[in-house]
């Protein structure tokens, strides 16, 4: 899911940099193709990613897509263009005849007569590594106490022989263990249940969840962060709507009306970057009656992230630099007294708040080691660092929970909706 193959796409997604080659006379997006009244033979050229590829024994269909818009448009072409090189996600050239479609699908087709792949598409080439952490750890990476201890049935009877030599818990994150796998491949990513005994029954928690999870060395600001976040959740929900677009029309006829449109407007505008202490400001002027007063030092509430998302006119927005007692302790420290805030990043995104968390890292021995040990975490957490003692780097990483990702993208209210076995507080049916 994460691979830097799909990342890469992104980047080709999101960029706004114009293509380095000869502007055609008539190129035409996306877009144009797809809404062009006149379809008697005009000769066009299309560029844009091979959305996906089917080879019938006389004709080849692509779809291809540009960003310009949700729906890709179907070339036809003669079975003798199909190549090893034109598979999903390679970029291509086509040029050919605009025609009125004969399928009910689509009012109209690109009959082609020439097709360039101009970028292959190696899948295999994937400069992030999927590495498998582990369910159960015996650390608390948040540091949150949210933890589901494991043990042997039989020990509990007899709790002082742990099954481990250690309390042992199901993962809050796989974090930890990537940072330890960045040092090996630089960039990492792992997809797993995640487990937090959240004493919660809203609308966006869960006990048990899936998180996508990324770890990447050498990365020095927020920024660079920050574009990868947003590369991901543009990249993937453009692979989700072109690849089950039924799925997805289904929901936002009999769930979210609107949501479509809502889910363009997303997809179409930069996300925007605002300073926790910004928001705090924004959230202070406010009209609106809050339940919880916000405050500097204080955690954004869900009701605060849902209108900062509004105020922002519903476009996602990353939430950066919180000050350093609200957030766990490996998190790079900004050293910008007498604030005190540390280089995290959370994405907010309409509807659900909250979709992604991430930091730099704190890389620095000695300020980690001062901050472990203010913590009483010093002697637990010793191989984590002695991960700065031997080639420490900068590095960065950030987590998307799966669930809230399609909340966000389907417009489903509530995250039980999306799971067939949802794990709540005092729920844990079958
Ligand atoms: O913000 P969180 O707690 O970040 C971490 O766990 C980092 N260690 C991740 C990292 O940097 N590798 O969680 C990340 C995301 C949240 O933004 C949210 O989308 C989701 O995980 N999440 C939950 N989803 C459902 N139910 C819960 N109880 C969740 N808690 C977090
Ligand atoms: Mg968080």
């Amino acid at each position: 899911m994460l691979g830097a193959w799909c990342l890469r796409r992104a980047l080709r997604f999101c960029s706004s940099a114009p293509f380095p080659r000869h502007k055609p006379k008539a190129k035409l997006s996306v877009r144009d193709a797809l809404g062009a009244q006149s379809t008697s033979g005009e000769r066009v050229k299309v560029q844009g990613w091979v959305r996906s590829v089917r080879s019938q024994k006389e004709v080849l269909f692509l779809h291809v897509n540009d960003g310009s818009s949700l729906e890709s448009l179907q070339v036809v072409a003669d079975s003798s263009f199909d190549s090893r090189e034109l598979v999903f996600g390679s970029s291509v050239e086509v040029q050919g005849q605009l025609v009125k479609s004969p399928s009910k699908r689509q009012n109209v087709e690109l009959k082609a007569e020439k097709i360039e792949v101009i970028g292959k598409c190696d899948a295999k080439d994937n400069g992030f590594v999927n590495i498998h952490t582990p369910v159960i750890t015996s650390n608390d990476c948040e540091g949150a106490g949210e933890l589901f201890q494991v043990e042997s049935s039989s020990k509990i009877k007899e709790p002082e022989e742990n099954f481990f030599n250690v309390p042992a818990f199901l993962t809050v994150s796989g974090q930890l263990h990537l940072e330890v796998m960045s040092g090996a491949f630089t960039q990492v990513f792992t997809f797993g249940p995640t487990f937090r005994a959240e004493n919660s029954q809203s609308r966006r928690h869960l006990a048990e969840f899936y998180m996508v999870e990324a770890e990447i060395s050498f990365v020095e600001s927020l920024q660079d962060l920050i574009q990868v976040m947003e590369e991901l959740f543009k990249a993937t929900t453009m692979m989700v709507l072109s690849n089950c677009p039924e799925d997805v029309e289904l929901c936002h006829k009999f769930i979210a009306p609107g949501q479509k449109d809502r889910l363009e407007h997303m997809l179409k505008n930069n996300f925007l970057i605002i300073t926790y202490t910004e928001a705090v400001e924004i959230l202070k002027q406010a009209s609106q009656n809050f339940t919880f007063t916000p405050e500097w030092g204080v955690d954004l509430q869900t009701e605060h992230e849902k209108y900062l998302v509004k105020h922002c006119g519903n476009i996602p927005v990353f939430v950066i630099n919180y000050p350093l007692e609200l957030k766990p302790f490996y998190m790079r420290d900004n050293e910008d007294a007498p604030q005190h805030t540390v280089a995290a990043v959370d994405l907010l995104v309409p509807g659900v708040g909250e979709l992604f968390g991430g930091s730099l890292r704190e890389e620095r021995y000695h300020f980690l080691e001062e901050r472990l040990a203010r913590s009483g975490l010093r002697e637990v957490y010793q191989w984590y660092l002695d991960l700065r003692r031997f080639g420490s780097v900068p590095h960065g990483g950030f987590g998307m929970g799966f669930e809230r990702y399609l909340q966000c993208i389907l417009g489903v209210d509530n995250i039980k909706d999306v799971i067939p076995f949802p794990r709540f507080t005092h729920s844990c049916l079958l």
